[in-house]
């Protein structure tokens, strides 16, 4: 059992399956946040001081202790977050990969020199230095899916850039976190410069989010807490990652076998638990029925059980969680959808579902489920599928399955999504690729340049020779 400090204002937390205590955390108050954020502040400077490729030498030391205590770590996901063993396991290389690479694209920022004479009027003798500088103090807030990955994604380049952070992780997956930053710390970096905040959303959250010492905001989380800190912080740079409503859409001259199975992996992969994930699928009339067939016999192969088993469908996060996949399952039949297969729910296990023939009066056509249930719209043409893609409240991702690349290209060109996959699922990764959201799927711009320009100014040097 993980027991981080022995405070009196602590919280247990359990194992996602709820039978095993594997830690407490400490509920800490507006004070003591108070004063974490401070020590941040002051040693923000001398952070920055420190030579770049030092920096980036913490970071490396970093991704080599979370490889040494890969296993601990890996078992701490998959209890708290309920996460296959293997795909927890996945998470920490992952990490540790993603934290190589923006040391070293941290180490090949070099600015930009502007010539005077480009511009009508301008002269030669006037040249730009741009350099970029960090923001200040960054205030990292983590989902439960991906308690280190996606806390790293926001931690790693705050740091390469000279940024303080303080980090604030999703209350279960806490410990995951707090373990990745002991391993932070080992490096002997200097502990002011990363400052971790657990405790209660209602108590300290907008207290965090509102502070005026915070000079910018990265958060991953739902669509709803991501639009109530926009809302609420003052006139700093925010980059949100936010809930998603991805369609597949399925011409008639896809190749239905490679589509069922990148459709399945996509919605089904940590039981739906991703804002990346296959939401809906929207396949052309004349092949639906073959491709239902072959995604059935995909999710037939998903295996159901624990963590532990190392199941791809487990217990989902939290009884509300379950309740309200169940809700949307339930009205889609109450209204005429026909399920397939699933349907059946253990406690917070809920088999994977597979809702044929829905229909656009329904919930699960387009609410967010962030579970294993995949509705399939059977669709007459593009034009249906742009306009069902469109007009969803959210604009992450869309998978276009064709034969045809041409095609594609003028369908995605369509789409209001930040990314358009040809032929493979809706997904995140390589994480150095621009991750972005649009509507209420996010703000800004994430991947590992993208996420260092969002945590650095400009700053210009103009000299008149
Ligand atoms: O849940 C949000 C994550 O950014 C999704 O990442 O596509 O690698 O699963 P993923």
């Amino acid at each position: 059992m993980i027991s981080i400090t022995a405070f009196t204002n602590e919280k247990e937390v359990y194992s996602v399956t709820g039978e095993e205590q594997i830690g407490t955390i400490r509920l800490m108050d507006q004070e003591e946040v108070e004063n974490v954020i401070n020590e941040a502040k002051e040693a923000q400077p001398y952070w920055y001081s420190i030579d770049l490729y030092k920096r980036a030498e913490f970071l490396h030391e970093w991704a080599d202790q979370l490889l040494e205590n890969q296993e601990k770590i890996a078992a701490t996901i998959s209890k708290e977050v309920g996460k296959g063993i293997t795909s927890a396991n996945k998470e920490v290389v992952r990490t540790v990969d993603l934290i190589r690479y923006i040391a070293e694209e941290g180490c090949r920022m070099h600015g930009e020199l502007m010539k005077g004479d480009s511009f009508k009027g301008g002269s030669t003798s006037k040249i730009a230095m741009i350099d970029q500088e960090p923001l200040g103090v960054i205030l990292a807030i983590s989902p439960f899916n991906y308690p280190v990955n996606l806390a790293a994604s926001k931690i790693a380049p705050a740091l390469i850039s000279g940024n303080a952070v303080v980090f604030k992780p999703a209350s279960q997956g806490t410990l995951s976190g707090l373990l990745m930053i002991e391993a932070l710390l080992e490096t002997g970096i200097p502990p002011e410069i990363v400052q971790t905040v657990t405790g209660k959303g209602s108590e300290i959250g907008d207290f965090l989010v509102t502070h005026p010492k915070i000079d910018m905001i990265t958060f991953t989380g739902s669509s709803a807490t991501g639009q109530a800190i926009s809302l609420k912080s003052k006139m700093i740079p925010l980059v949100l990652e936010l809930g998603g409503k991805d369609p597949a859409i399925v011409l008639k001259d896809a190749d239905l076998d490679l589509a069922a199975k990148q459709i399945v992996s996509g919605a089904f992969s940590y039981s739906g638990q991703r804002c990346t994930a296959i939401k809906r699928v929207f396949v052309h009339d004349e092949v639906a029925d073959d491709l239902v067939k072959v995604i059935k016999e995909n999710i037939d192969q998903l295996s159901i059980g624990l963590p532990e088993e190392d199941a791809t469908i487990t217990p989902l996060i939290d009884t509300k969680a379950a309740n309200f996949v169940e809700e949307l399952i339930d009205d889609a039949i109450r209204k005429g959808a026909t399920p397939i297969v699933g349907n059946k729910r253990e406690g917070n296990l809920l088999h994977p579902t597979l809702l044929d023939n829905v229909t656009s009066d329904m919930r699960i056509a387009w609410e967010e489920p962030f579970g294993p249930v995949l509705p399939i719209l059977r669709l007459n043409s593009e034009e249906e599928m742009i306009e069902y893609t469109n007009d969803s409240e959210y604009g992450l991702q869309a998978s276009i399955f064709t034969k045809d690349v041409q095609k594609a290209i003028l369908l995605g060109s369509k789409l209001n999504v930040g990314s358009v996959q040809l032929n493979a699922k809706t997904e995140r990764g390589p994480d150095h690729f621009p991750f972005i959201g649009t509507k209420k799927s996010g703000l800004g711009a994430q991947g590992v340049r993208r996420s260092i320009e969002s945590m650095t100014r400009d700053k210009v040097f103009v000299l008149n020779l």
